[in-house]
């Protein structure tokens, strides 16, 4: 019988909520500030992390948005692209769906076809390794809608290179609905739509994604469970949860992890997946995730590989691709049904 730890190594997963500029960590961080000439008012690679402790979701995304700043060339992108899926390779994560935020880098000056082409190519590496990769452009929702539909207008004519469109940043005072001409157009255009909600914002931001935006996904969505009727919907329709243990942890949005709501979304039927959001900032990869959560919550063997399972079921790959990795997950699943019988 393997123990949790190496049975959560041991089953190939999905990773469906991670945001690439969050995968940025300090080391790479401080090399390309180097080369890129940019100024930084850390010292060292030390006291940046340090510097990682934050009360809510903003102060966070104040530190992170500077933090990326050092992002600005195509081949910038490339490599944070492929530091990561080297590094999700390595918890056996087979595919991903990760999140970019284009007007944080277009804002910049930076152009969007970099952005684009530096990921995608490195999306295109990643196959080498085993992991495939699908790419979700997210609106920042703290700027306006005009803002969004302008950088829509920028992703088309790369849009053969992105599978969806995401929605994210500061979520108090954001409601989803502003963003609901750029979603009818996403969807248009035949992109996967899926929005941050219920992460800080309360259950209404959940139902404005689901019935205004009409998304296939909810990223997060903890505040979701004080409301049954919204609990019921989210089951019965199957709309995945993608849920960051570490991340609410490190943004307050559970005090403790003992107290994190994922073994209570699992047992009211939800589609509830573990991700890990910002890893660099939040102090753990997809399976520190698995680890920190399943110790906390005592989520059983079984529960494990029912996350394993939703994380392909609740991804956008074709319903062929989604049944050969649950599969993979059943064997795996039966053969530790016959190590505990063995004992
Ligand atoms: N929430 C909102 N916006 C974000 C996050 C998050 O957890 N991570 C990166 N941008
Ligand atoms: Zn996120």
């Amino acid at each position: 019988m393997p123990s949790i730890p190496e049975l959560i190594q041991l089953l190939p997963k999905a990773e469906l909520h991670v945001h690439l500029e969050g995968t940025l960590e300090p080391e790479l961080l401080f090399e390309l500030a180097r080369r890129n000439g940019v100024s930084l008012s850390f010292d060292s690679v030390e006291a940046l992390r340090n510097a990682y402790v934050f009360d809510n979701l903003q102060e966070f995304l104040d530190i992170y948005y500077v933090g990326m700043e050092v992002l600005q060339t195509e081949n910038d992108y490339y490599e944070l692209g492929m530091a990561y899926f080297h590094r999700a390779a390595r918890d056996n994560v087979r595919h991903v769906e990760a999140f970019f935020d284009p007007q944080a880098h277009t804002e910049r000056g930076v152009a969007m076809d970099a952005v684009i082409s530096g990921f995608s190519a490195a999306a295109t590496e990643a196959q080498g390794l085993g992991v495939s990769v699908y790419l979700i452009a997210c609106i920042l929702r703290h700027l306006p809608a005009s803002d969004a539909m302008r950088t829509f207008d920028a992703l088309l004519p790369h849009i053969d290179r992105i599978h969806g469109i995401g929605l994210d940043s500061s979520e108090l005072n954001h409601p989803p609905r502003q963003f609901t001409d750029v979603y009818r157009r996403a969807r248009s255009h035949g992109l996967k739509c899926v929005a941050h909600a219920g992460e800080e914002g309360p259950p209404d931001y959940v139902w404005q994604a689901l019935d205004e935006l009409r998304v296939d996904r909810i990223d997060h969505g903890n505040r979701a469970m004080e409301d049954e009727r919204l609990i019921r919907r989210l089951a019965q329709e199957g709309i995945p949860l993608t849920v960051c243990p570490l991340s609410n942890l490190k943004l307050g949005v559970v005090s403790t992890l003992e107290e994190h709501p994922l073994k209570e979304m699992l047992e009211k039927g939800l589609v509830a997946t573990v991700n890990s959001d910002d890893p660099a900032y939040f102090g753990g990869y997809v399976n520190d995730n698995y680890r920190r959560i399943a110790q906390a919550v005592h989520l059983s063997p079984g529960d494990i590989s029912l996350l394993a399972r939703n994380s392909f079921q609740a991804s956008f790959l074709s319903d062929e691709t989604k049944a050969r990795w649950i599969n993979e997950i059943d064997k795996i699943d039966a053969n530790i049904s016959n190590w505990s019988h063995s004992d």
